[in-house]
């Protein structure tokens, strides 16, 4: 640390107008005073269209739970844009994400990241972790949602000869499965562990509509700690299955001596908004960063500040982690889940789910 501070002193002298922190940066790419960043070690194709890209953090890196996600951002023509990535080694490890290419970011990151690149971060969080105490495990997967189960898998799996974990995972075909070989050689070796590789191309989507398919892949699912990751479609229809075996468990068996409630755990990458579209939007102001913006009505604030090159604060970026609240100083604005409009002046508003509905003015 006094070395450091020497150096960065030693370093002011030297330069300018860099900043101290920069000339380190330049020695240690992954340091910076002011931004959490790390230095990717390795880049593994995973299947025609996703990669897992490892990572080595700088300090303030805060080592992750299996299960846990990160803020990652990425530099694109200039503008710094950040995404959530699932953190899909085992917890202990330096961190990696697996990417699938679906949009702008992801593209980058699966197609032109290569060992050397430096990326920024933000500290792992989520609430998606394994029980505090061993339970029976249910996990189901589909396409991308595998990563944040996977660290859990290899977390768990190889060193606790007690756990007991099922995996049901879905993927269109072997060739789009992430992970599939590995799944299947942990499978093969720890008995505690038992992988179902569900292929819809072949035998259509899992289907959640009644609870026969889950009887036959894992017949005591009821007794299982259960997780989800994937599509919100799966999702959807997953927790509307679990909602309603819940119920009927507790109108059997009410009361606090009910054996283990059934529980499923969900994380989502993504949420749909009913949007604004056909409303109008305004002119948006970002006070402290002196920015004016016209935005339509259907756009996130969150996204019309950052193609503006305003540093908005951002997490999930789909309304759950309240990473993105910023005070309206004027004007109302939209809830792109509901159509909602609200907004009253120092009110917090979620930008990544919000939308200018007439002029806005922000405080940032
Ligand atoms: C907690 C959390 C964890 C996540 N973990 C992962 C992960 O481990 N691996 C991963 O690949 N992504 C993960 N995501 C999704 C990721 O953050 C980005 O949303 C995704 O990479 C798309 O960003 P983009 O800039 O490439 O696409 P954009 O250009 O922003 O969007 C392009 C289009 O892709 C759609 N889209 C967004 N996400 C998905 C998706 N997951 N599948 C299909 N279509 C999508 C959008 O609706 C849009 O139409 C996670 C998201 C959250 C909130
Ligand atoms: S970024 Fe998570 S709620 Fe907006």
């Amino acid at each position: 640390m006094i070395r450091l501070r020497k150096l960065a002193r030693a370093a002011s002298v030297l330069t300018t107008p860099l900043a101290p922190e920069d000339v380190l940066a330049l020695f240690n790419p992954v340091f910076s005073a002011r931004q959490l960043r790390g230095v990717v070690t390795k880049v593994v194709p995973e299947t025609a269209d996703s990669a897992t890209i490892f990572f080595h953090p700088g300090r303030g890196w805060k080592a992750h739970k299996a299960g846990q996600w990160a803020r990652i951002g990425v530099e694109l023509d200039g503008v710094r844009h950040w995404r959530s990535y699932s953190l899909s080694a085992p917890a202990g490890q330096d961190p990696a994400i697996t990417v699938s290419d679906v949009g702008a970011v992801s593209g980058v990151l699966v197609r032109q990241t290569k060992p050397g690149d430096v990326l920024f971060l933000a500290p792992p969080q989520g609430d998606f972790v394994l029980p505090e105490h061993p339970r029976p495990l249910l996990m189901l997967t589909a396409g991308s949602g595998i990563t944040p189960v996977m660290s859990m898998v290899r977390t768990l799996v190889p060193h606790r000869p007690d756990a007991d974990v099922v995996l049901i995972h879905s993927a269109r075909t072997p060739q789009d499965s992430i992970f599939h070989e590995e799944l299947s050689e942990l499978a093969d070796q720890f008995p505690n562990f038992r992988v179902t590789h569900w292929y819809t191309g072949e035998r259509g989507r899992l289907d959640f509509g009644s609870t026969t398919q889950l009887e036959e892949l894992c017949p005591d699912w009821r007794q299982r700690a259960a997780y989800a990751c994937g599509p919100e479609e799966f999702l959807d229809d997953a927790e509307a299955l679990w909602s309603s075996e819940a119920a009927a468990h507790e109108k059997a068996a009410p009361g606090p001596f009910a054996a283990d409630p059934i529980n499923l755990i969900i994380e989502r990458f993504n949420t749909s908004l009913v949007g604004g579209a056909g409303h109008d939007g305004g002119l948006v102001t970002f006070e402290t960063s002196d920015r004016e913006v016209e935005a339509d009505g259907n756009t996130p604030l969150l996204d019309v500040g950052e193609d503006a090159g305003v540093l908005m604060p951002s997490g999930c970026r789909m309304g759950i982690c309240h990473s993105c609240l910023l005070p309206l100083r004027a004007g109302q604005v939209r809830d792109l889940r509901t159509g909602e409009v609200h907004g009253e002046p120092g009110q917090l508003i979620q930008t990544c789910v919000s939308a200018a509905a007439g002029p806005v003015n922000l405080e940032i």
